[in-house]
């Protein structure tokens, strides 16, 4: 079963959207999806209850609740990690992940907040050992702004503390597509393509990434 965890203890960096929209995303491959929401506030599951019906099946999750699991059969698990997560349960949800995604938004607090979350998880066992594959996606970014190069220019000099660098992937625009699309219960590949090329473009390299073996543990 593949295992992408969307984690940043920063609140509003883009876990929620882009849980939902891998979520979104591997559904219409035809693969069986679900989406687990450790957030007591529940907003990928509110997604979810907006979800048309006609549309390819995920199956949503609540992540706290005692014994939680996912369906026999789930092809795909996507993880929607709260806000403020440090220490055991950020050790806890790695463990349950192939891979960590976390998105940073182009703004200095969340840059800082980014830098000692990226220190707080670079650190740990299952990071170093390299059973949980950990990577930087910018969110929100306006293209060719002064925060667009800076977050580039930050996200790329982030270093593992072997030295390695800390895979950075994507850039994902800030877009009203995403809320419009949040809004209706569907991903950014369900509403009208003529809107959402440039966005689906942005998401290729996190799409081709998540696909290929550097984003998974060696088995
Ligand atoms: N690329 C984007 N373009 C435009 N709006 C975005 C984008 N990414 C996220 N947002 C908006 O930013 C807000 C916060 O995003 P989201 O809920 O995904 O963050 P989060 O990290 O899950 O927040 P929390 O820490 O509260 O769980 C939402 O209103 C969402 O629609
Ligand atoms: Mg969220």
């Amino acid at each position: 079963m593949r295992s992408i965890l969307v984690m940043n203890a920063k609140g509003g960096s883009g876990k929620t959207t882009i849980s939902i929209n891998l979520a979104s995303y591997y559904a219409l491959q035809g693969r069986e999806v679900a989406l687990v929401d450790y957030d007591p506030q529940y907003c990928a599951l509110d997604w979810l209850e907006s979800r048309p019906e006609d549309r390819p099946k995920i199956t949503g999750v609540e992540g706290l609740q005692k014994g939680a699991r996912v369906p026999r059969g789930t092809e795909v698990v996507i993880l929607d990690a709260p806000a403020a997560t440090h220490g055991r349960p950020v050790t806890e949800l790695l463990s349950r992940a192939q891979t960590c995604i976390i998105p940073v938004i182009p703004s200095a607090i969340d840059l800082n907040a980014a830098w000692r979350f990226i220190d707080e998880i670079t650190d740990l066992g299952r990071v170093l050992n390299r059973k949980v594959r950990v990577a930087t996606v910018a969110n929100r970014i306006r293209e060719n702004s002064p925060g667009h190069f800076e977050i580039e220019e930050f996200l790329e000099s982030v270093k593992l503390p072997g030295g390695r660098a800390l895979p950075f992937i994507a850039c994902l625009r800030n877009s009203i597509n995403y809320s419009h699309a949040a809004d209706r219960g569907l991903g950014i590949w369900e509403i009208a393509p003529s809107k959402t090329t440039h966005d689906v473009e942005m998401w290729q390299p996190l799409i081709d990434w998540l696909g290929s073996r550097s984003s998974r543990p060696a088995a």
